[in-house]
């Protein structure tokens, strides 16, 4: 019999539909979940709602190092995180590396239970070791089709053009940062998402995971 995999590590761009599918994934596959991409909203929400500056690694830094402190699963279902400005703001609390490492431990102890964890840096830099490595991307201009939708769902009135633009300003700073850019692990399996239904790119990824857990990837 297959094994299970203890620790999935998916990393990919914005809005490439990681975050849907590795939610599936855990309910799949009977892991806990988590998106590490709120801890970044929420250090930056609290950066901001401390009347701090997102740039300034010491005002993230020590938004960040409070999370720890707080009920993680009330700080991480605040509907207002995934906003588009908390989103820029995340990227460029994250870009430091006194916040990177203020929020190290906390994932690091939420994968040992047996996780998906979803991000940008979760094959390369928090769980080198997991199981599987999914990296996860979509043409830019599908992605932002896709973020555009979701945010007028949200009542946000933002066009297309402005949608593009700020996501390929936020590719640029996470794949441009000295500290744990974007970039596939040496070992991630690559998942082109761009004509994938949410269907077909988790049946898709639940081929590479059987199959890596199977001692048997040769795709
Ligand atoms: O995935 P999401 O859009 O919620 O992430 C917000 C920002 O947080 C990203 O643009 C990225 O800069 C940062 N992030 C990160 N490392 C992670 C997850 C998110 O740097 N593991």
């Amino acid at each position: 019999m297959t094994e299970t995999p203890k620790i999935i590590a998916i990393d990919g761009t914005f809005a490439s539909g990681k975050g849907t599918l590795a939610k599936r994934l855990a309910a799949h596959y009977g892991l806990a979940y988590m998106d590490t991409g709120k801890l970044y909203r929420a250090t930056a929400k609290a950066t901001l709602d401390a009347g701090g500056d997102p740039d300034i690694e010491k005002d993230a830094s020590k938004a960040a190092k409070s999370l720890g402190k707080r009920n993680l699963d009330e700080m991480l279902s605040d509907p207002t995180l995934k906003s588009g400005p908390i989103g820029a703001a995340a990227s460029k609390v994250a870009v430091h590396p006194a916040v990177r490492a203020a929020l190290l431990d906390l994932q690091r102890d939420f994968a040992d239970q047996g996780a998906v964890l979803d991000g940008r840096d979760i094959g390369t830099v928090i769980c080198p070791d997991a199981d599987v490595k999914l990296y996860v991307d979509a043409k830019p201009e599908i992605r932002a089709e896709r973020r555009h939708k979701e945010l007028l769902g949200y009542g946000e009135e933002i066009s297309f053009e402005t949608v593009l633009a700020q996501l390929q300003e936020r590719d640029a700073r996470d794949m441009g940062r000295k500290d744990a850019p974007l970039k596939p692990a040496e070992d991630a399996h690559y998942l082109d998402s761009s004509h994938l239904s949410i269907d077909e790119a988790f049946k898709g990824a639940c081929r590479i995971i059987d199959a890596v857990m199977a001692g048997k990837f040769d795709a």
